[in-house]
C-alpha cells in the first residue's frame, strides 16, 4: 500500500483534492500546520469519502517532521499545496513568503530525495503571467512576477525545473491555477478565509449571508465589455480532478512539465455577481469603487495543453460555481468554526 502525501492538505484546494483522491481509491496523508485551516475540513472529507486518511500536524520548514512521515509511510507522490497566498501580505512580509513558499519547497524536495520519492505536483498560479495582454494565455506566455507572492511561485518553478534537469528521475508537474472558486456540491467543505476575504467569491457569499453590507467592485472602467475585471474562474472540484490527472501523468515518468488549469472562459465581476444573485435568488448589493492597485484588466487560460496531455478539462458551469459557493456559505455561515 502506498500513499499520496498532500502538504497543506486541510486547506481549501487540498481538502477538495484529498476527497477526489480518496474517491479515486488512493491512500492519502495530509501534512499541515493548520496556520490557515482547521482539521475539521479533514474530518468532513473522511465523512464524505466514507474512508479515513492519515492526518499529521507539521510544518514544511521542519525537515525532521517531514522525514518522520516518509520513514513511517511508503509515499509514492507528493502534492505540495502548503504555502502562503495573500498577495498584499506578501508585500509586507516578503521574507516570510520566500522562506515558506520557496524554502518550504526546497526542504520538502531535499527530504523527498533522501527517501527516493521523486514524483511531485506543485501548486503554482496564473499570477506568473503578470500583466500579459494576449489572453487566452498558453503555458509558453512569458512569465513575470508582480509582487513577492508571484515571485515566490516563479522562483519555485525555476528551482523545480533545475532539480529535474539535474536528476532526470524526478517527475514534476507544475500546475498554474487560474481563479479557484466554488465548493464541493455537498456544501460540507469549502473556502474558509480568515478575516476579511481578499477574493471576489468569498466576499460575495459573505455579503449574501449578511456578514458584510455590500460588495465593492474594484474598477468600472477597464477595457472590458462591461468595464469590470475579467478572470478565468475554475470550480475547485474541477481543479481537484486536475490533480488526480496530473498524478496519473507523473506515474508514467514524464519529467518536468507545466500545465494551466483553467476553464478557458473569461468572466467579468458583473457576470459573477449577476449570475450569483439570479441562480440563488438573492440580492447582492454592490458599489463601484476605484481600481485595486496591481489588478490586471483581463486574463484567462488557454487550457488546451491540459486537455491534450492530461486528458482533463473543466466540467462545471458558472451556475454550478455560484450555486455551490452559496450552498457552502449558507450551511456554514462561520466556516468551520
Ligand atoms: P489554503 O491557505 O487554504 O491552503 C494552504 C494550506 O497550507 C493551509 O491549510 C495552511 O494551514 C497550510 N500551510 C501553510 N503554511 C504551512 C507550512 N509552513 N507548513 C505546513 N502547512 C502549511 O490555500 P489554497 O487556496 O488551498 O491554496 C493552496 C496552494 O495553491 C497554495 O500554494 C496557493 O499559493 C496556491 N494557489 C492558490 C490560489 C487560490 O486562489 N486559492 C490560486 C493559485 C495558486
Ligand atoms: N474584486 C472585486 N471586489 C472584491 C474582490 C475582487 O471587484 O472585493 C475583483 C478584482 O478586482 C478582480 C476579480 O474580482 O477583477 C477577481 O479578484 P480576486 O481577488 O478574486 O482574484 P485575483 O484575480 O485578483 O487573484 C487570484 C488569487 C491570487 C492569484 C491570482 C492569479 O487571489 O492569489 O488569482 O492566479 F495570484
Amino acid at each position: 500500500m502506498s500513499y499520496v502525501l498532500l502538504t497543506g492538505g486541510s486547506g481549501y484546494i487540498g481538502s477538495h483534492t484529498a476527497l477526489a483522491l480518496l474517491r479515486a481509491g488512493e491512500q492519502v496523508i495530509s501534512f499541515d500546520n493548520y496556520s490557515n485551516s482547521s482539521p475539521e475540513s479533514l474530518r468532513r472529507v473522511e465523512q464524505l469519502a466514507g474512508k479515513s486518511m492519515v492526518q499529521i500536524k507539521g510544518d514544511v520548514l521542519d525537515a525532521d517532521a517531514l522525514a518522520a512521515v516518509f520513514k513511517q509511510y511508503p509515499v509514492k507522490a507528493v502534492v505540495h499545496f502548503a504555502g502562503l497566498k495573500a498577495v498584499g501580505e506578501s508585500t509586507q512580509k516578503p521574507l516570510w513568503y520566500y522562506e515558506t513558499n520557496v524554502g518550504g519547497t526546497i526542504k520538502l524536495c531535499q527530504v523527498m530525495a533522501e527517501f527516493g520519492v521523486k514524483n511531485l505536483v506543485f501548486s503554482s498560479s496564473a499570477t506568473v503571467y503578470g500583466n500579459a495582454q494576449n489572453s487566452p494565455l498558453p503555458e509558453t506566455t512569458p512569465t513575470v512576477a508582480m509582487n513577492p507572492y508571484g515571485q515566490s511561485k516563479l522562483m519555485t518553478e525555476w528551482v523545480l525545473q533545475d532539480l529535474q534537469r539535474s536528476d532526470s528521475s524526478w517527475n514534476i508537474a507544475v500546475l498554474r491555477y487560474f481563479n479557484p472558486v466554488g465548493a464541493d456540491a455537498s456544501g460540507c467543505i469549502g473556502e474558509d478565509p480568515n478575516g476579511i476575504p481578499n477574493n471576489l467569491m468569498p466576499f460575495i457569499t459573505q455579503v449574501a449571508v449578511g456578514k458584510r453590507s455590500e460588495l465593492q467592485i474594484f474598477g468600472s472602467d477597464y477595457p472590458t465589455a462591461d468595464g469590470t475585471g475579467v478572470r478565468d474562474y475554475i470550480h475547485v472540484t474541477d481543479l481537484a480532478a486536475g490533480h488526480v490527472a496530473a498524478l496519473q501523468h507523473l506515474s508514467k515518468g514524464e519529467g518536468f512539465d507545466v500545465f494551466n488549469l483553467g476553464s478557458g472562459l473569461g468572466l467579468s465581476v458583473l457576470d459573477i455577481v449577476t449570475r450569483f444573485a439570479a441562480v440563488n435568488q438573492l440580492e447582492v448589493p454592490y458599489q463601484f469603487v476605484e481600481r485595486r492597485p496591481g489588478d490586471v484588466a483581463r486574463y484567462f487560460a488557454d487550457p488546451s495543453k491540459a486537455k491534450a496531455v492530461l486528458n482533463w478539462q473543466t466540467e462545471k458551469t458558472l451556475d454550478d460555481i455560484v450555486r455551490d459557493s452559496w450552498n457552502w456559505q449558507k450551511n456554514n455561515p462561520n466556516g468551520y468554526n
